[in-house]
């Protein structure tokens, strides 16, 4: 395995821009990536802002620390030490989908092997940002809101990817 050309990742799955992405109003998707990193299966459903119609995916507050995967809407849900986060499954190397390896409480990219905690702070590998997070907030009624759209690169806008966590 040659981890410095990626050679070994011939085939690996690709991200298009997130705005390619297909979004159903009525089905709803949670799926492991892989056998071996297993996902721990959750519900999600779609739901309009009241401000301007916007697209927004409404999820229960994890039971217990881990990672879920909405491969439908390419986001993953993680909570983590009473806090709650949403990322891009795109790697911010090169849009690779992440894994999650439960089993060490991190996310590892099989394209080049970028790690990152479950907050999404880069351990190590290629890339050279943390991994992108997405809006997030706690609805009236206890669940989690995210903005699939609005999402913050910690190379960019450092204060907006610091402030996308929901306390629990
Ligand atoms: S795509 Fe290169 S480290 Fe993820």
């Amino acid at each position: 395995m040659n981890h410095e050309t990626g050679a070994d990742c011939q085939g690996c799955p690709l991200i298009t821009d997130r705005r390619d992405f297909v979004r159903s109003a009525s089905a709803f998707a949670i799926a492991a990536i892989s056998s071996g990193f297993p996902i721990r299966s959750a519900s999600a459903k779609v739901i309009a802002s009241a401000i301007g119609g916007k697209t927004l995916l409404s999820y229960p507050v994890p039971p217990a620390d881990g990672a879920e995967i909405d491969r439908e809407n390419d986001v993953i849900l993680v909570r983590y030490r009473n806090e709650a986060f949403a990322f891009n499954l795109a790697c911010p190397h090169q849009n690779t989908a992440l894994r999650w390896n439960e089993s060490v409480m991190r996310f590892q990219c099989p394209r080049h092997h970028s790690q990152y905690q479950p907050d999404g702070e880069f351990i190590n590998g290629r890339a050279t940002r943390n991994m992108d997070r997405l809006a997030i907030r706690r609805d009236a009624a206890n669940n989690i809101v995210i903005d699939p759209d609005t999402l913050y690169r910690s190379d960019e806008d450092a204060a907006q990817w610091n402030a996308a966590v929901v306390k629990l």
